[in-house]
């Protein structure tokens, strides 16, 4: 079985692919490199840079982990390397802009951070993107919203097709949505390489409108590819047009 065909494992109905310039910017990757799992070195951070050009996008808000075990990234960490990153664009003349946030792993040192107020948003709104575990929901969840909102930052949950415990559980996705969290849904999700359960709920998301954020979780190149992909399918067609997507807005 060849690469692309593991990636998009089911034939489906595709048309002519969307201009991804409507959606202007991404807002979920990794691509300041070193630091996570996403781009190992400059060379590559360009590479990828390039190819999101070539999609039609016009800016990058990239999102690096910070996770007390795996990924100590702190926000000095990740704007110097933000920094090193512009410069390399420059050098380049490349049409692209850059900023950066994170992506905070919702653990009890995340609620550390909050005390201290020391954390990177995105966005007039301040945005902040977090994920949970894939394992199981992490206690104090909805104490640890309240206190998001409490420190004046607006929640995006990264991925919120991707958690298997919510799938047979949707009221818990509605939760979310009540509490203020705002939805981000990874393109790769809708061309089925996360899997057939993990479409069907980005699926049924999608045709609920209920996403804020669509976002490439870009941590090489073959997440591009999947983006390539969704950009044939009609039902990734109608997402990018959905009214309340904010990735324009940004
Ligand atoms: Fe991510």
């Amino acid at each position: 079985m060849g690469l692309l065909s593991r990636i998009f494992p089911k034939k489906e109905l595709t048309i002519e692919p969307i201009d991804l310039s409507f959606l202007r910017n991404d807002i979920h990757s990794h691509l300041i490199p070193g630091i996570d799992d996403g781009s190992p070195e400059m060379e590559t951070t360009i590479m990828l840079l390039k190819k999101f050009i070539d999609l039609g996008y016009k800016k990058v808000i990239t999102t690096p982990h910070i996770m007390s075990d795996y990924y100590k990234n702190t926000p000095e960490i990740i704007l110097s390397g933000l920094d090193k990153v512009k410069a390399e664009i420059i050098k380049n003349n490349l049409s692209i802009e850059i900023e950066a946030a994170a992506e905070y792993n919702l653990e009890p040192e995340f609620e550390d951070l909050l005390e201290k107020n020391n954390l990177l948003t995105f966005g007039s709104e301040k945005y902040l993107l977090f994920e949970l575990s894939f394992f199981d929901e992490p206690p104090r969840l909805n104490e640890i919203i309240w206190k998001m909102r409490e420190k004046g930052v607006s929640p995006v949950l990264a991925h919120v097709e991707r958690y298997v415990y919510w799938h047979r559980d949707y009221d818990k996705i509605e939760e979310m949505i009540n509490r203020g969290v705002k939805l981000q849904l990874n393109i790769g999700s809708i061309t089925g390489a996360y899997g057939p359960e993990v479409k069907k709920v980005a699926d049924r998301l999608i045709n609920d409108k209920v996403i804020d954020f669509i976002g490439s979780d870009c941590h090489h190149e073959q997440h591009l590819e999947m983006i390539s992909h969704a950009s044939r399918l009609p039902i990734f067609h109608s997402l990018v047009q959905q009214d309340q997507i904010l990735n324009k807005s940004l």
